[in-house]
């Protein structure tokens, strides 16, 4: 098995859990016309080459000033929920098992969408994800770049809808946003049972220093990217021995810092972290879960094992039971034993 040159049929087939998907990220180009066309919005473009055109980025604050405005078109809860589902039949064609699915409340919020509309259509998706054999979670992100008094507003939105989501995540511009800024928050979402991540983005002023804040002051379960850690071998010993696991997603780092970032992410995987592969946002970055798995095989010259390893690790580090763990992992290992790609 170690010398086998990994297919994309192999990576397609293989059980997977997605941990790392913003769903304002999954936003295609002919969705992005047709809810245009339904809502009776100018989006400024009239075709799918025209809107990709638009898509020029080589910064985190360069691709995030072209994916807010997009969000526009979203206005009510039928458009949240079919968002969610396209999404979701994707995922199933690469066999994704089970997804966490961030979402930016505050990019609705601020301009006039209740609270109520986006967390709806959201969690119906969830709902139907079950008839696509998908097991479905939502994870609500405070936007950085906004108040601390914001995101604990938003906070207390989502509290009587509590029951709809499993965590609480932390994404947009990094820079002079460090994670210290919602400890208060992140404390409060902790202390009330909610599961929590953050981004760590790759390459932002103070990488290293704002993953240590995440891990040690915000006491983070997960860190999304966070390849930055390999720079500091305490805090890699750190989130070993806890078995604190990293959302990786090669192909928004080949448009935001024009790497992949594989090197880090084996030498990680080799030193026992459970690294993960994810999508981050499909639409933008053109590749979902089992091509990101592939252009990182493919440039790295991994192996079936390596590969097999990283889906495992999604299923470990995902928020899910022990039980539910060894069945995931067990398909995996049916897949492997009976697979001839
Ligand atoms: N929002 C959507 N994608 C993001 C990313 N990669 N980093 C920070 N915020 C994001
Ligand atoms: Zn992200």
């Amino acid at each position: 098995m170690q010398n086998k040159k990994v297919t994309k049929e192999f990576i397609q087939g293989l059980p997977k859990a997605e941990l790392h998907l913003h769903l304002e990220g999954t936003l295609e180009p002919e969705l992005k016309l047709k809810l245009a066309k339904k809502n009776g919005i100018d989006i400024g473009q009239h075709t799918i080459e025209e809107i990709k055109a638009t898509y020029q980025f080589d910064s985190l604050s360069s691709f995030l000033q072209v994916y807010y405005p997009a969000m526009n078109v979203l206005r009510d809860e039928d458009d949240f929920c079919e968002l969610a589902m396209d999404y979701l039949k994707k995922a199933k064609i690469h066999n994704v098992k089970y997804v966490e699915l961030f979402f930016d409340p505050q990019a609705h919020t601020t301009r006039g969408i209740p609270f109520e509309t986006v967390i709806n259509g959201y969690y119906k998706a969830t709902i139907e994800a079950c008839g696509l054999g998908i097991e479905a979670h939502l994870i609500m992100c405070f936007l950085r770049d906004m108040s601390a008094e914001s995101a604990m507003e938003t906070y207390k939105q989502a509290l009587p809808y509590r029951d709809k989501i499993l965590g609480i995540g932390l994404d947009s511009d990094e820079r002079n946003n460090p994670p210290r800024k919602f400890a208060d928050v992140f404390a409060l979402a902790k202390k009330d049972g909610f599961h929590i991540t953050m981004h760590c983005d790759v390459d932002q002023e103070n990488s290293i220093g704002h993953i240590r804040e995440a891990l040690m002051d915000i006491g983070v379960e997960r860190l999304d990217h966070g390849t930055n850690i390999v720079e500091d071998p305490s805090l890699v010993a750190y989130i070993k021995e806890r078995g604190i696991g990293l959302t990786c997603c090669p192909m928004s780092n080949g448009f935001i810092v024009d790497d992949l970032k594989g090197k880090e992410m084996l030498e990680l995987l080799h030193q026992g972290i459970k690294v993960t592969v994810n999508s981050d946002d499909p639409a933008y970055f053109q590749g979902y879960i089992s091509d990101n798995l592939f252009a990182l095989a493919e440039k790295y010259d991994m192996t079936q094992e390596d590969i097999i390893q990283i889906a495992k690790n999604s299923f470990e580090i995902a928020w899910i039971s022990d039980e539910k763990k060894k069945e995931y992992l067990n398909m995996i290992d049916e897949y492997v034993a009976s697979s001839n790609c």
